[in-house]
């Protein structure tokens, strides 16, 4: 028996990385999934591979309009959502006293407005159609400490395993399980666009930051979009029911919490 079948799953930012690697373990283990991505090219093409278990959605999590009508458009062409998956997110990185404010506004409108507002409406229909379903938000090594040079994002990360507990506490009450997922250092785009700044503020050459971050990894290598899917599968599923509130370091031994 697949650990998901017949369960509907929408996933945010499932266009690529992270997301997509998500949308193809749903999917194998029997679930339904809608790709909801501003990057509707990416998340058409990833649908397609995954056949009639997988829709294409535009949605911007950044809009109260994109997310109610991404929702609802979900629901219709699925039936309903029992899984979420806030994972649509921006990195940025500068010192602090360069900081924009644009930069600050744009990075928490994803990662925390749009986690929040997404968690909100997905939350509602559940409610409403009593489903007991699963929403899995995805934090970061970055949200338990800070970093110098990471100050946006790192504070929009530890925004999400705050919502992550507060929303767990708040809505198991209604048997929705609210959990996420702290992943370290994932290679992959995001990555290369990390590597790229760090080359340029730390005048490192192209690569030289993903070596030693990897390096750096207790168990001795960056991890793989693949190195999450295990704990995804398990956070949608019916085993993780007494699982409430909690934020999992899923980041081959990088942080112990
Ligand atoms: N890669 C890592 O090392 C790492 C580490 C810790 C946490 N994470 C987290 O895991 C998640 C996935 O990371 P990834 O590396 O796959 O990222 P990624 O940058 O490769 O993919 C993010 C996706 O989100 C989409 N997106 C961006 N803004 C959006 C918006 N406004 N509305 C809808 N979609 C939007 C992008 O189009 C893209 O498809 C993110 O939440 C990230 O913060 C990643």
């Amino acid at each position: 028996m697949k650990r998901l079948a017949g369960r509907r799953a929408l996933i945010t930012g499932g266009a690529r990385g992270i997301g997509e690697a998500f949308a193809r373990a749903y999917v194998a283990e029997g679930a339904m999934v809608a790709i909801a991505d501003v990057d509707h090219v990416h998340a058409a093409e990833v649908a397609e591979s995954l056949g009639d278990a997988a829709v294409a959605i535009t949605m911007d999590v950044t809009s109260q309009a994109s997310i109610d009508a991404g929702v609802a458009e979900a629901i219709q062409r699925l039936g309903q959502i029992d899984i979420l998956v806030n994972n649509a997110a921006l990195f940025s990185a500068a010192p602090i006293v360069e900081i924009e404010r644009a930069d600050y506004d744009r990075v928490f409108s994803v990662n925390v407005a749009g986690v929040l507002f997404t968690m909100q409406a997905v939350a509602r229909h559940m409610i409403e159609r009593e489903l007991r379903g699963h929403i899995i938000n995805m934090a970061s090594q970055a949200g338990r400490r800070g970093e110098a040079l990471v100050g946006v994002y790192c504070a929009s990360k530890a925004a999400v395993i705050s919502l992550t507990q507060s929303a767990g506490l708040d809505l198991i009450r209604h048997g929705i399980n609210v959990n996420a997922i702290a992943p370290g250092v994932v290679d992959g785009e995001h990555w290369d666009g990390v590597d790229a700044f760090f080359a340029c503020y730390e005048g490192k050459a192209p690569g030289e930051k993903k070596q030693a971050v990897g390096a750096a990894v207790p168990y001795g290598r960056m991890g793989k979009a693949s190195d999450l899917t295990g704990m995804a599968v398990f956070l949608a599923s019916d085993e993780a029911e007494y699982i409430v509130a909690q934020t999992y370091n899923v980041d081959g031994g990088n942080w112990m919490s």
